[in-house]
């Protein structure tokens, strides 16, 4: 009999009755255990013998004693119970939040805010591993296609029934300028700015989504545009005077009010909530569960303490 042929007539019961023979050293005694009748045990040894080819047992005296066959059984049996064994301790972990792994992928805009969530939730589950990957909005959605992330964070999730969109966190647009661009007294107009060298995200980009889509609503035309892959590249070409940017509020940190301003422009900002995304029929792991949750309460964090600035600054 071929190797296979033999793993695929054995049976997990017959390798269960042949264990406990195998320990109690004794036919009687193992019908005691596993409430069977000795013959029923005797049936289940003799198929299981027939089909490793080789007696497992032998007659000793008034007993039985293992042949070297049935020891080397009774030893891959203990081996397959600990690779069991094994197993039910990693899927307790799994379950238990000890080990896990994630992947999330998250447009360009949401890694100024993901990374800060991302350390807290590996502070409290040092176990699990978290893959993030950033790109564009194109990109996020070739690797959601793809089905390669459990979660994935975007404005502007696609529509469509298969897929579940949460809204996430806030995502102003803005504009911004040079710090000594001059502002007039009222917010300005797109129109009155749009004669200006406007920088711009690349097609497939998100940001560059909502701001042609916001231009085909208002039926303004940009006059001079330039194209610049990157959040980072588009604040230093502001800084240094190319033009003006409409960007995410969120990739504006502290420090970078000192190189550039956000104007007040009517209409603005725009707003393109992130979602967390997921396809409605991809079972989260415990892992990513959990990671789910986490996000959406650590958005609810970040919700309140916003709404408790504003109003701290009204008072
Ligand atoms: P982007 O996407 O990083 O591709 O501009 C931003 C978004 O979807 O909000």
């Amino acid at each position: 009999m071929k190797r296979n042929e033999r793993w695929r007539r054995i049976t997990l019961r017959q390798l269960e009755i042949f264990e406990v023979v195998a320990r109690h050293v004794s036919i009687t005694r193992a019908a005691e255990v596993l409430h069977l009748t000795q013959p029923s045990v005797s049936i289940q040894l003799k198929r299981l013998a027939d089909t490793v080819g080789q007696p497992l047992f032998e007659a000793s005296g008034r007993g039985i004693v293992l042949t070297d066959t049935g020891k080397e059984l009774a030893g891959t049996c203990r081996e397959l119970q600990a690779v069991w064994a094994y197993f039910e301790s990693r899927i307790e972990d799994q379950s238990e939040l000890r080990r896990g792994r994630v992947t999330i992928s998250v447009v360009t805009t949401a890694k100024y805010v993901l990374p800060k969530a991302l350390g807290l939730f590996c502070r409290k589950y040092p176990g699990i591993e978290v893959d993030l990957d950033v790109q564009n909005r194109e990109g996020v959605l070739a690797r959601m296609r793809d089905r390669l992330d459990d979660l994935h964070i975007m404005s502007s999730p696609p529509v469509d029934a298969r897929i579940l969109a949460e809204p996430f966190f806030d995502n102003p647009l803005v504009v911004i300028a040079p710090p000594d661009h001059k502002r007039g007294a009222r917010p300005a107009t797109l129109e009155s700015l749009a004669g200006q060298r406007f920088l711009l995200r690349e097609p497939g980009s998100g940001t560059r989504l909502a701001i042609d889509e916001h231009l085909g609503k208002t039926g303004v035309t940009l006059a001079s545009r330039m194209v610049i892959g990157s959040n980072e590249a588009i604040k230093q070409a502001v800084a240094g005077g190319m033009g003006l940017a409409i960007v995410s509020r969120s990739v504006l940190s502290g420090s970078d009010f000192d190189d550039v301003q956000i104007l007040p422009v009517r209409g603005f900002p725009i707003e393109k909530p992130w979602h967390i995304v997921r396809w409605r029929d991809h079972r989260l792991s415990p892992a990513a569960q959990a990671f789910l949750d986490f996000l959406t309460d650590y958005a609810a964090t970040l919700r309140s303490s916003a709404t408790q600035a504003k109003k701290l600054r009204k008072a």
